[in-house]
């Protein structure tokens, strides 16, 4: 009865690590998913995590249902680790919080919102973007289109694509903003071009919808890493914001974030959230109740909240020294080319301007498993392995 169901294409990322698992060879490197590695290439569970679990038995905490909307507690941790400790905006009752599975659970609420409550509008996201967040708006049945972001002859931002394109989008549309270490280029705004795009949202009355995916773990700072979503609140505009604690937790296979609307009026945050709950509802019906115990617990607690920036930092410091060995590498192998876009590209990803055929290469011949649109994590990498993948590289380049 089902044999005329089509076969559906792997997925663009989740796909990578099923090849990777798939491949016998010694040398196999998997840079597909961003997903952070210890220098042994293992996966990583923070010590704080692990503090935090051991508190959360030795107390016996039980396994029964959360509210719709999450636990309260973290919730109220999300939101201080988004706007700041104490924000106005919270005490004013203007933030709807509803904690949710991870990114993309909450950008997929976030999109269902739209698609129910403010239907008709158009998302916009940015060129290139994560490859989630099409399917994720276009399963709710939101429509989308692309805004300009970035050029490759630069290998940069785009800015006067973007601002074209953003003021191009009619009036009140929802416009995709990566709060910090865009996916997958690593390029971000500059303090002043994010204050030209929020003047842009206020002329155009448009509804900025951040993916907070890697807070803490671009700068190694949760502040700085925060800048452009509280900019912008601080400048009262109305934003939506998907959090993560994927990356800078490592609670990746809990599946613990949030959606937060922050709001103008204490009135539009109470019946966001009845919304919010009711699309929850028929989705999942209330979310995992560990990963998010974590999280309450290690904000909730000041040594734990210190320890966490400390790893969080050493985290980040590990990708950066990485990102720079890699250039270092490849000046050597290759000075004929310019690689200082390298390190110019912040956060977990390098997007090295590989071609789908140079990524083939660099998969088939080397075993090196990447994104097809030339992603690679950094955070997959180790030090010992730079040299081999510059090479690789450079091969696949002359190729
Ligand atoms: C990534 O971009 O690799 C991560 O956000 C993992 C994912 O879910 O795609």
């Amino acid at each position: 009865r089902l044999e005329g169901v089509e076969q559906a294409p792997p997925d663009p990322i989740l796909g990578v690590s099923e090849a990777f698992k798939a491949d016998t060879s010694d040398l196999k490197l998997n840079l597909g998913v961003g997903a952070y590695r210890t220098e042994e290439l293992k996966p990583y569970v923070l010590n704080v995590v692990k503090k935090a679990e051991r508190k959360m038995i030795d107390a016996g905490e039980n396994k029964e249902y959360l509210p719709i909307d999450g636990l309260a507690s973290f919730n109220k941790a999300t939101v201080n680790l988004l706007l700041g400790f104490d924000h106005a905006a919270v005490k004013e009752g203007c933030v709807a919080t509803v904690q949710s599975l991870s990114g993309t659970g909450s950008l997929r609420v976030g999109a269902q919102f739209i698609q129910k409550c403010i239907p008709g509008k158009t998302v916009y996201l940015s060129n290139p973007t994560w490859g989630n967040h099409r399917g994720i708006f276009s399963s709710a049945g939101v429509k989308w289109e692309y805004y300009r972001y970035f050029d490759p002859e630069t290998v940069g931002l785009d800015f006067e694509g973007l601002m074209e394109d953003i003021k191009n989008a009619p009036d009140a549309s929802i416009i995709v903003l990566h709060g910090c270490a865009h996916n997958p280029t690593g390029v971000d705004p500059t303090k002043e071009q994010w204050k030209q795009i929020a003047d842009l949202c206020v002329d155009k009355n448009h509804l900025p919808f951040f993916d907070v995916a890697y807070q803490g773990f671009a700068s190694g700072s949760l502040d700085e890493d925060a800048y452009a979503p509280r900019y912008f609140v601080d400048r009262g505009i109305e934003i939506m914001v998907a959090q993560s604690y994927s990356k800078n937790l490592g609670l990746y296979g809990e599946r613990v974030g949030a959606l937060n609307f922050i709001l103008s009026s204490s009135s539009a945050a109470k019946k966001v959230l009845s919304q919010l709950k009711q699309i929850a509802r028929a989705i999942y019906s209330n979310p995992p109740v560990h990963g998010a115990r974590i999280v309450s617990e290690v904000v909730g607690n000041d040594d734990m909240f210190g320890e966490w920036k400390q790893e969080m930092e050493y985290m980040a410091g590990r990708i950066k020294g990485v990102r720079q060995e890699l250039q270092d590498h490849l000046e050597r192998i290759n000075p004929d080319k310019d690689w200082s876009f390298i390190t110019k590209q912040i956060g977990m990803f390098s997007f090295t301007g590989l071609t789908p055929q140079q990524v083939e290469n660099m998969t088939n011949k080397h075993h090196i498993y990447m994104t097809k649109d030339g992603r690679i994590s950094l955070a997959g990498l180790s030090s010992s392995k730079a040299e081999y993948l510059a090479k690789a590289i450079d091969d696949s380049v002359r190729n």
